[in-house]
């Protein structure tokens, strides 16, 4: 879309902006369950009903095309049970989705779509054919989520995945969030606003410029971890992405939504030193070893009369500019150690932080990511409630951010009272391979619900990035939805049969099979995508599958032997492609897992022949890995890339976001702090940057072995970080945009090659692959 179509749909969207200044809140001594109908009733926007049906049909019509009014009508009625929904049928034959909200009207479609007529869609695929001559099932169908909140994306989202998006890739991701039943997120874009308060200030642009990070690291430096780094951000970029934030909060408005607003948590420019030498600043401690010019920024106690006077600057501007759901989040210690560790300290300091939310607006609810909580022997049960006791009753609203796996609800005591969403977070970085827990998902939202005391009060999913694992995040948000377990096995096949339109035993299988090896996880290790293939070569690594992994290979060829009954139509072969690329590229993962221990087992025994073999098959899996990847349209470097380029608001620009889109999923950082946290098994950064890697990693060893000298690790991670690791992020090359070969075939070629390593028993056992005899000198 071009910019003065930007700029004139945004017009639109600031004079739709729902002002929502709701009823008032009383949650003294309201608990559990009320607590959350009450806090949704609160939160949710008073757009008229008839734009929210609007609004709603309109995500209808995107998906099944331009008949959606004569096969549905919609309708918005506040007097259903908050967050319900009934289908039945008309005199005219049409299906009427009635809701409490466009959310819930959205909902009710989705519902109808994927048990009645057998359909899904995905982040990849929002787009439903229905058959011209179809005929609409009369069924009557009443259902009330069980979460009267159910809430979406991490600060980090917004960065790991939509940094380049335009309005067209969030209009899908919106409507996708409608079907889902989301009702609660947030719209992080601020630094427009921020340049505003800080030249009133007295700050000059430059001062400004160098505080602001470049528009790949956006969400690091609003927490405060970072300052500056791949910068600049310009103007023109700033004020673009308030544009594009007003568009987005529009449309989720106009469907009922709730949108939190941030707040100031206290990070500042260092310059502001300039201006105010008499007022306390603390230095942030440095942020995983960023130098100076990049970290370390400045924190103003909440309690200075500073802090106050920057919060109302910035707050009121937020919400002339956004407009106001009564929610706002901030978060003072992401990842940062408060200054003083006293609960008085704590007590005075969320006390503060509130009460300039409340001076804006008297009925504000402080939204707070629980990550600080998480494995942080800092928090300690004093501190914790010294903090969050703070608030008034009700008035803050926990994120439970990685309820799948380290819940803090229960050592909190249910947050003290204070209401809590219990969130999936599972995916950090935006990494691809498959995982999940979707036992523990399915137990967990029981447990938070029945705990004794529980303030949860709706559930959520806080993905760091999305567009992996698809199948987690429809489960957790129907899940969510659902008052009482779901039978997974029968999940998990019906989950098949509406992903490629058809019902077939060999598709219900595969996926059953998925759900009980990749699905399956419920250890307490990180999942950080740190696959051998992705991570800087070395002898230190340890990768673990939790999994049989022969249950994946049997998946995987009971994909493939699908292929013939896919259909073709309604683009359910796409979908069927896209998963038969994942599945490949995890069994090359696993099968590099396997060869690396023998790789390393082969060193350590001195195994000249041996090393020299395994090697050459690590880089023919690489060679495999990069043609599978090639023929997805899902897994391009080039899309990545090509979308950074496009969203630089002019030509200069552009080399600087491509630079940020290239350290972002490499390096992450200008010395690989962070190195490959964000990696992407895609096509081009296969070829050009793992690949390499370990090439020159296995050469290296090689030369080593045959000199029969030890090989010299530290001297091996310099040569790989200049030659390989820091340059990518500057080079330029362009990579295709369009897949490349046929899928099926491909895949099953690899699948011909690399079945076999598996069907040996020490590729299960003994965590040691077996190579043929004589190349395995002993
Ligand atoms: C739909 O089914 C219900 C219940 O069986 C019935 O009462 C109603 O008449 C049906 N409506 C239409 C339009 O067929
Ligand atoms: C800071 O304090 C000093 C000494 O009290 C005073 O002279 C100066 O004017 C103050 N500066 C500002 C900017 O308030
Ligand atoms: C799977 O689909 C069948 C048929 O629509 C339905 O009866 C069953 O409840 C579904 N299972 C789950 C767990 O949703
Ligand atoms: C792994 O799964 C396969 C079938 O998928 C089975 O034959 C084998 O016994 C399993 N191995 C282990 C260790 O469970
Ligand atoms: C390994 O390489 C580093 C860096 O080049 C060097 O300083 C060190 O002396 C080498 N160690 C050995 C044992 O050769
Ligand atoms: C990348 O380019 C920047 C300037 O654009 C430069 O400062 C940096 O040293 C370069 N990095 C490498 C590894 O070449």
């Amino acid at each position: 879309m071009n910019l003065k179509w930007n700029l004139a749909l945004a017009l639109v969207a600031v004079l739709c902006l729902d002002r929502g200044y709701g009823s008032g809140l009383d949650l003294d001594g309201v608990s559990g369950p009320e607590m959350g109908l009450q806090l949704a009733a609160h939160l949710a926007p008073n757009t008229p009903a008839k734009i929210q049906e609007d609004a709603a049909l309109a995500v209808i019509s995107r998906v099944i095309g331009g008949r959606a009014s004569q096969l549905f009508q919609v309708q918005v009625n506040k007097g259903m049970a908050l967050r319900s929904f009934k289908i039945n049928m008309l005199e005219d034959s049409r299906i009427l989705l009635a809701g409490w909200d466009g959310v819930s009207v959205c909902k009710a479609f989705h519902h109808y779509l994927k048990y009645v007529l057998n359909k899904d869609v995905d982040w990849f695929k929002m787009r439903i054919e229905l058959p011209t001559n179809i005929q609409l099932p009369n069924v009557t169908i009443g259902s009330t989520s069980a979460s009267p909140i159910i809430y979406h994306q991490n600060v980090c989202t917004w960065s790991y995945s939509f940094a380049w998006w335009g309005f067209e890739q969030w209009r899908r991701h919106l409507d996708w969030m409608a079907l889902m039943g989301i009702s609660l997120t947030i719209a992080p874009v601020q630094e427009a606003i921020w340049a505003e308060v800080y030249t009133e200030m007295g700050l000059s642009p430059e001062e400004i410029e160098n505080h602001l990070a470049g528009p790949a690291f956006q969400a690091w430096q609003r927490m405060g971890n970072i300052r500056g780094w791949a910068g600049p951000l310009k103007p023109e970029w700033r004020r673009l992405q308030v544009l594009l934030q007003q568009e987005i909060l529009a449309a989720q408005r106009n469907l009922g939504m709730s949108v939190a607003l941030p707040a100031f948590a206290g990070h500042v420019p260092r310059a502001l030193k300039r201006l105010y030498p008499n007022s306390t600043f603390m230095e942030v401690q440095r942020w995983n070893h960023f130098p100076d010019r990049y970290c370390c920024g400045f924190f103003v106690e909440p309690t200075e009369p500073l802090f106050n006077q920057i919060a109302e600057s910035f707050l009121s501007r937020v919400v002339s500019t956004y407009g106001s759901n009564h929610i706002f989040f901030c978060d003072p210690f992401n990842e940062l150690e408060p200054p003083v560790a006293k609960p008085d300290y704590m007590r005075s300091t969320a006390a503060a932080i509130f009460e300039s939310m409340r001076g804006i607006d008297t009925e504000a609810i402080w939204l707070l990511q629980g990550w600080m909580f998480v494995k942080n022997p800092f928090w300690t049960t004093d501190m914790a409630k010294a903090f969050l006791t703070a608030v008034p009753s009700g008035r803050i609203l926990v994120l439970d951010l990685q309820s799948e796996q380290f819940p803090q609800y229960e050592l909190t005591h249910s947050y003290f009272g204070q209401p809590f969403i219990w969130c999936m977070l599972h995916n950090f970085g935006g990494t691809l391979g498959m995982f999940g827990s979707a036992k523990l998902i399915n137990s967990g939202i029981e447990t938070a619900r029945r705990m004794p005391k529980s303030s949860v009060v709706g559930t959520g999913i806080t993905p760091e990035g999305i567009g992996q694992n698809y199948v987690m995040y429809s489960l957790a948000l129907e899940r969510g939805w659902s008052d009482s377990s779901l039978d997974l096995d029968s999940w998990f096949r019906n989950f098949s049969h509406t992903r490629y339109g058809v019902n077939d035993e060999r598709l219900e299988r595969a996926w059953v099979l998925l759900k009980n090896s990749v699905y399956s996880f419920h250890g307490l290790q990180k999942m950080r995508g740190q696959y051998v293939v992705t991570r800087r070569p070395s002898f230190t690594q340890d990768p673990f599958t939790w999994y049989n992994a022969s249950e994946v290979l049997d998946a995987w060829h009971l994909l493939l032997s699908s292929r013939a009954i896919i259909p073709l139509e309604d683009d359910r072969y796409d979908i069927y492609e896209h998963d038969l690329i994942d599945i490949t590229r995890q069994f090359l993962q696993i099968s590099a897992d396997q060869l690396y221990i023998n790789l390393k087992s082969a060193y350590r025994k001195r195994q000249v022949l041996r090393f020299e073999y395994l090697s050459s098959k690590l880089m023919n899996l690489f060679d495999d890995m990069e043609q599978i990847l090639a023929s997805g349209r899902n897994f391009l470097l080039g899309s990545w890339l090509e979308q950074a380029k496009r969203a630089a608001p002019n030509a200069v620009d552009q080399s600087n976001f491509e630079f940020n889109a290239r350290n972002q999923i490499t390096a992450w950082g200008p010395e690989g702090q962070i190195l490959d946290y964000a990696c992407k098994q895609w096509s081009g950064l296969v070829r050009d940057y793992y690949m390499p890697r370990w090439s020159l990693f296995l050469e290296d060893v090689t030369v080593a072995l045959h000199s029969q000298r030890p090989f010299n690790g530290t001297a091996f991670k310099q040569k790989v970080s200049q030659r390989i690791e820091l340059p990518f992020s500057n080079k330029t090359d362009i990579y295709p945009l369009k897949p490349i070969g046929n899928t099926w075939l491909i895949s099953n070629n690899i699948f011909e090659t690399w079945k076999v390593y598996s069907k040996d028993s020490q590729f299960l056992h003994n965590n040691r692959l077996s190579i043929p005899r004589k190349l395995g000198p002993k």
